[in-house]
């Protein structure tokens, strides 16, 4: 099924063979690399050398940290490389499309875009949740891949997991299931226990949320081996860099920091939640399975600007679909938290005495 849904030319691509493929010791004078050295020094590292371009030592580090086999994995520069990777596997350009379920994640569409690939929207239903019958009925055979992101972005809570297998069984889509805030969830949410069974399931994962790795960019998506074969074939031949594979690596000699992270975040969470639910002119805080908060507020747009004034940044969401005057709100530290609660306390109370 995966290779009906692959546009012909990749199929019948030749990849670049890089100088690494095939032997990756020895006296290597095969890449026209620097033999004498680097400019730069990183402890253990040979900076003038290329890095692995199969990211064999990385896929078996997540393998092992995950319990799934390492020809399941692949790396991408953020999980924004992959989700603009499958779109050029899967998508036709000028004639396929992509299904995205709104309001969601900004760059499935953008990635689209750029791909001159079609967005085909279904809306999520009342609770942010799939829509199952509506995608079903809109879906037809260019739609070559369905975005789903859970817990979903901007909105914040996770999809059904009953609904996204209908979706895997029901439509003949790669289906994506964008899990980069899914460490903020109770455990059990993910949808990696049906990898093994639906060839068509792609998950992406990234190291920028839970991880505090944004700067290095770097994600991963667990896959059919079939759909990670071709993901190498079109991937630039040394897209994960030697800084971001070091950081990688030492960031599993730590592990209890990252589960810290998530610890303290979720106590923010909670904070955050009580003391927006205690101010009047905020309408609803959605519930959230991830590192943010969506609340409905009066006059949104405008009090977005008049925090940023006051130098506090949050994301005005208003202008997507269902999300009239909802603004998204990133869990900060405690001191930064209450710096939100306390200048957009002020801010509102100028509004109520004019
Ligand atoms: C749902 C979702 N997926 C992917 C990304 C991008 O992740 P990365 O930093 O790995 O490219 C983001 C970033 O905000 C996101 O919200």
């Amino acid at each position: 099924m995966i290779n009906d849904l692959v546009r012909i030319n990749i199929k019948n691509l030749k990849p670049y063979t890089s100088a690494r493929d095939m032997y990756s010791q020895g006296i290597l004078l095969d890449a026209n690399e620097n033999s004498f050295g680097s400019i730069v020094e990183l402890t253990g590292e040979t900076l003038n050398r290329y890095p692995d371009p199969h990211q064999l030592s990385m896929r078996e580090s997540l393998a092992a940290y995950l319990g799934i086999s390492f020809s399941k994995l692949f790396f991408g520069v953020g999980s924004d490389e992959i989700i603009d990777l499958l779109i050029r596997i899967f998508c036709d350009p000028g004639k396929d499309s992509i299904m995205i379920l709104e309001p969601t994640y900004g760059m499935y569409k953008v990635s689209a875009d750029i791909n001159d690939v079609r967005s085909e929207t279904v809306l999520l239903n009342d609770k942010f949740d799939i829509n199952t019958e509506a995608v079903i009925n809109n879906w037809n055979k260019r739609i070559k891949i369905i975005f789903l992101c859970s817990p979903n972005n901007p909105t914040g809570n996770l999809l059904n997991n009953n609904s996204i297998k209908t979706l895997l069984q029901e439509t003949k889509s790669i289906i994506v299931v964008d899990e980069a805030y899914i460490d903020f969830a109770v455990e059990g949410n993910s949808c990696i226990d049906m990898i093994n069974e639906y060839p068509n399931l792609v998950l992406l994962r990234t190291f920028s949320k839970a991880w505090g790795l944004a700067g290095i960019r770097l994600g991963y998506c667990i896959a059919n081996e079939e759909i990670i074969n071709y993901l190498f074939k079109v991937k630039a031949p040394y897209n994960i860099n030697s800084f971001t594979r070091k950081a990688f690596q030492d960031s599993f000699l730590n592990i209890s920091t990252k589960n810290d992270f998530v610890k303290s975040i979720l106590n923010e969470k909670q904070y955050l939640i009580k003391e927006l639910n205690k101010i009047k002119q905020v309408e609803k805080v959605f519930p959230s399975d991830a590192n943010f908060i969506l609340i409905k507020i009066k006059d949104a747009s405008s009090n977005q600007k008049l925090l940023a004034d006051e130098g506090i940044i949050i994301r005005d969401r208003s202008s997507q679909p269902l999300l009239d005057n909802c603004l998204r709100i990133t869990v900060g530290t405690h001191e930064q938290n209450k710096q939100l609660i306390d200048s957009l306390t002020i801010i509102l109370n100028k509004q109520k005495s004019v």
